[in-house]
């Protein structure tokens, strides 16, 4: 049922500060102001290497994970899309964990993946949806994200909660690893808490980013730029641009512009341009100058006090709430979806069921 939504996936894009809420509540713990996941069998501190595999939108949720876990349990960090790490020889050495991230937890190629890395004796542990999938049902630790049935074949809602659920594992492991002390938990706990009602304040822009929609719409051609947890997300808003409006669209770290992609900017080419204030924020804005020197187009995805400094000459641009950088490719998240979406309403595509795909990719 759509409920008033006139698409599947513009209801699970709203559903996200509830589901959101719900995932989280089950990997914190309000009056300790801990973060703590199920119950497992295995020293979560003996580990000392992460290796995540997954496919597709959930291989984003990994490279995310990787900035995490390295920042906060400096632990180092393997991230590979599970059709390539089942056919590579890859080095497992003792003392992995080895996540899978998958909404299904049927998708083949994650599925052997996981069960390679069984083999090598190496400890599982899968942020999966489905909990009655085969890799729920195979992994050493179940991290389940409480997503809810999602129909929409382009994933929304179970993005951001295996996200949620990233960086519980992630403050998770620092704490085990002796990285993160008691008040520094609880100040990222209370980063974690603000997210549902952040990702209500990102909702409350839809309708500017439906009113912006044309002006992509018209493009044979998008390129998303970020740079840290932003890039993934650029990965990510160029793939759900291309699976459901059929308008080509690259990601791009930011810093890689000069290093070939800058010769494809002209000004049929929009840049959208994810960048919240912050540490790497000049780097990206001069990264994104260069290209608006080269005539790009750019829509700018930033909070007040990034529009402020460097939305001037942006053809449009979307403003975020200010968050913690920790949260912020939780809450980026929504405009990068919505986007998608209200372009692909405007091209007047498939939304829900995109031609060639499938909502499970059971074949190898
Ligand atoms: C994109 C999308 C796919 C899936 C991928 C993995 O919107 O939904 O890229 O993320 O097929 O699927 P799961 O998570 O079921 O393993």
């Amino acid at each position: 049922d759509k409920g008033n939504h006139r698409h599947f996936m513009l209801k699970e894009i709203y559903e996200q500060p509830v589901v959101v809420a719900q995932t989280l509540r089950s990997y914190i713990r309000p009056l300790e102001e801990q973060v703590a996941l199920p119950d497992m069998d295995f020293d979560l501190s003996s580990i000392e290497r992460v290796v995540i595999i997954a496919c597709g939108t959930a291989s984003y949720v990994g490279m995310i994970g990787k900035y995490w876990i390295e920042q906060f349990a400096r632990l180092p960090v393997e991230v590979d899309v599970a059709s390539e790490y089942r056919y590579r020889d890859p080095v497992l050495l003792p003392n992995t964990l080895g996540v899978v991230v998958s909404q299904s937890g049927e998708t083949a190629d994650t599925l052997a993946a996981l069960r390679h890395m069984k083999e090598a004796g190496v400890t599982t542990a899968g942020i999966i949806n489905v909990p009655t999938s085969s890799m729920a049902r195979e992994v050493d630790l179940l991290m389940p994200t409480h997503a809810g049935p999602e129909i929409g074949v382009a994933s929304t809602k179970a993005f951001t909660c295996q996200l949620a659920v990233m960086a519980a594992l992630a403050v998770n492991l620092a704490r085990v690893k002796g990285k993160l002390d008691e008040v520094q938990e609880r100040e990222i706990v209370h980063h974690l808490v603000e997210v549902p009602a952040a990702i209500n304040e990102a909702l409350a822009y839809d309708d500017a980013i439906a009113d912006m929609a044309d002006t992509i719409a018209d493009a044979r051609d998008v390129l998303y730029l970020g740079r840290g947890t932003d890039f993934p997300l650029a990965l990510e808003g160029a793939l759900k641009l291309k699976e459901i409006s059929y308008i080509h669209a690259e990601g791009y770290a930011s810093g890689e512009m000069k290093h070939g992609p800058i010769a494809l900017i002209d000004d049929n080419v929009p840049l959208i341009v994810i960048a919240p204030s912050g540490p790497l924020f000049d780097k990206t804005v001069s990264n994104m100058q260069e290209a608006q020197a080269r005539g790009a187009k750019v829509v700018l995805i930033s909070d007040a006090d990034g529009l402020a400094q460097a939305g001037e000459d942006a053809v449009a641009t979307i403003e975020m709430p200010k968050v913690h950088p920790l949260i912020a490719p939780i809450v980026y998240a929504v405009p990068v979806q919505l986007l998608a979406y209200h372009v692909a309403v405007a091209k007047g595509t498939d939304v829900d069921q995109p031609r060639n795909l499938a909502k499970s990719v059971t074949v190898e």
